[in-house]
């Protein structure tokens, strides 16, 4: 898959890097170090990494969210992975939550894009230890929502490559579910004793 990076800090940078090892074409952008962006691989602005991108990933502090998508330009038919979290400034807290959620306010903005939240429910620092064990029977698990089925399937199909095991958790207003989750994650990532490599499982029955 040709996918695109738009942010490329802790988890695009990341993420970018385990979906070129899975073999995807990948280009970062949005940073604000130039010299980062040269060392994670192949590189440009946001509308460049966006052009010939079937699925972008957006990973950008809500703040910066209107400002990458303005410069990504049209994104129309493609799927964006979002694994933003609708925080405010200092990350302490949801801006939108309950009634709404970011991703379903990320879909209001871009309503000829499709949509899948994902990735956001685990801490970055995970991410290569999961792809390290990919070979592993049991499967960290990572929830994912949205509103249409190829994009989901897309999407899923990069989850698997990272490590996880996708779980669909349903339409994108599951998002107002996922988000408050992906902070119950970070708590115990952040705030515990163990540190952050974090991930979860979910299992059926006994
Ligand atoms: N970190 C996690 O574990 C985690 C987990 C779940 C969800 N999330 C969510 O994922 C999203 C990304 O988080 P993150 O931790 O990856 O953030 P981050 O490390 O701060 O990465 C954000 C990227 O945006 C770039 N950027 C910020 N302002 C910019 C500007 N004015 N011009 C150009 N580039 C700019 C940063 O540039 P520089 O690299 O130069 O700083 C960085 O590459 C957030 O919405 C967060 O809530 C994060």
């Amino acid at each position: 898959m040709q996918i695109g990076i738009l942010g490329s800090g802790l988890m695009g940078g990341k993420l970018g890097t385990i979906f070129a090892r899975a073999g995807h074409d990948v280009v970062f952008s949005y940073a604000r170090s130039e010299q980062k962006l040269k060392k994670l691989g192949s590189h440009g602005t946001p509308r460049e990494a966006a052009r010939d991108a079937e699925v972008v990933l957006l990973a950008v502090h809500w703040s910066r969210v209107a400002e990458v998508l303005k410069q990504a330009g049209d994104l129309a038919g493609k799927v964006i992975v979002s694994c933003s979290l609708p925080m405010n400034a200092d990350d302490t807290a949801l801006v939108i939550a309950h009634t709404s959620s970011g991703a379903e306010a990320l879909a209001k903005q871009v309503p000829k894009a499709r949509v899948v939240s994902a990735f956001n429910t685990v801490p970055s620092e995970v991410l290569f230890g999961v792809f390290a064990g990919r070979r592993r029977a049991k499967r960290p698990s990572l929830v994912y929502c949205g509103d249409e089925a190829s994009s989901k399937e897309t999407a899923a199909k990069l989850i698997h490559d990272v490590g996880f095991e996708p779980v669909d958790a349903g339409p994108l207003r599951i998002a107002r579910y996922t988000e408050p989750f992906a902070l119950l994650v970070a708590q115990l990532a952040y705030e515990g004793d163990e540190g952050p490599e974090l991930s979860y499982r979910f299992s059926r029955g006994a």
